[in-house]
């Protein structure tokens, strides 16, 4: 396996330089790249319920992709397919991240991106990163779902390509997460937990670590998880109480969470994420608003990470089921950050207790300022 890198000068050139041998791309097909993963996995050092059950908990740090999300390693691999298809234009539907990242590699690749939102419930900061990357925006009197269904619909007759997760390359740029997790780790995590929403990325890491248990491609790499039971993690998709079609087991019509990331109710890749559960022994499950916000401000507090609400569903979760032992001491567990906090900066700032001290531009106001709040 190519390291990515680019011998001369040793810098990082991005995932399908680094994972081409694992990815369905034609050999000649020049990559449309932002030098995207080979993202943080963090330990988490200061929750106490984490270190009194000796769970090994790592943050798998998507936010840091260059448009701040994991929508980047699908990204990567669905428009350098396109573009060496001969493709124009792109075209998703999106909670926003998705439209982000659409926009910023039609941007780098010249080609167009036309990306549907839902009206007022796309966090400040995606808005903007499509707008300035020059995606043309249509606004939806609708929600995430009502995109979708109308992107596969004028698909049929616009001469544009889908990148929202149906699009198969998608997928597989986003299981390279889980192959750097085991580079990084050594071994597959006992637990993998992620938010799910249209259900893509739980579907790519399950494919992801099953070509690593299955050797499928032949890099001598088999894989066990790291205490050794099986080969590959158990999968939790946690998702938000008022989003949670799993949970209900069917679609649902009107779903709603401050998480606007994950408000989904007709998730696209419904069989494969079920299937990536099932045959993981993993389970679903969901958690309310609140419980959210708070895992967000936590992170923030206690480990120095800024994650957007919905990233926190998969830690939620994970404190979730190491509270009551559902995952046991001594584990090893990953869960992944799908986007980076700056990207919903109301949500932080309306959630958050700080006060702003106003107080005089005086050595005296600053210094008693201090001297009081030490
Ligand atoms: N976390 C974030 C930050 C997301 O943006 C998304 C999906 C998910 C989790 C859920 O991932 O859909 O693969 O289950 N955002 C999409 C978008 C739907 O349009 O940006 P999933």
């Amino acid at each position: 396996m190519s390291t990515g890198r680019d011998m001369q000068n040793s810098r990082y050139t991005g995932l399908i330089d680094r994972y081409r041998n694992i990815l369905p791309l034609a050999e000649d097909s020049r990559a449309v790249s932002l030098c995207e993963g080979d993202t943080p996995l963090v330990l988490c050092h200061n929750i106490e319920l984490v270190n009194r059950k000796g769970i090994k908990l790592y943050l798998k740090y998507e936010g840091l992709n260059p448009t701040g999300s994991f929508k980047d390693r699908g990204m990567t691999v669905a428009v350098t397919q396109a573009v060496h298809e001969g493709s124009r234009a792109i075209l998703c539907a999106s909670t926003g991240n998705t439209s982000a990242s659409a926009a910023a590699y039609a941007a780098r690749a010249g080609i167009k991106a036309f990306v549907l939102i839902p009206e007022g419930n796309i966090a400040m900061g995606k808005l903007a990163q499509a707008m300035m990357h020059g995606a043309i925006i249509l606004q939806i009197r609708g929600n995430f779902d009502d995109g979708m269904r109308l992107v596969k619909e004028v698909a049929e007759t616009a001469p544009v390509d889908i990148v929202n997760s149906i699009n198969p390359y998608r997928l597989q740029g986003q299981k390279t997460s889980a192959y750097e997790i085991v580079e990084a780790l050594g071994c597959a995590p006992d637990f993998h937990c992620i938010p799910v929403g249209n259900a893509g990325n739980i579907s790519a890491y399950w494919m992801g670590y099953s070509e690593l248990a299955a050797d499928v491609h032949n890099q001598g790499k088999q894989v066990v998880t790291a205490s050794g039971q099986t080969s590959r993690p158990k999968m939790l998709g946690y998702q938000a109480a008022g989003a949670a079609p799993f949970i209900a087991g069917e679609p649902i019509e009107k779903p709603e969470t401050v998480a606007t990331a994950i408000r989904i109710g007709h998730p696209q890749s419904w069989d494969l994420a079920q299937g990536a559960v099932k045959e993981s022994n993993g389970w679903f499950n969901a958690f309310t608003d609140e419980e959210i916000l708070a895992t967000q401000k936590l992170l923030t507090t206690h480990e120095g990470i800024f994650c957007e609400p919905a990233s926190a569903t998969s830690v939620t979760g994970a404190l979730h089921d190491i509270e009551r032992g559902n995952v046991p001491e001594g584990s090893t567990v990953v869960c992944t950050l799908t986007g980076h906090g700056l990207k919903d900066p109301d949500i932080a700032i309306r959630q958050s207790s700080t006060e702003l001290m106003n107080i005089d531009a005086e050595l005296d106001s600053v210094r008693r300022a201090i001297l009081e709040n030490l």
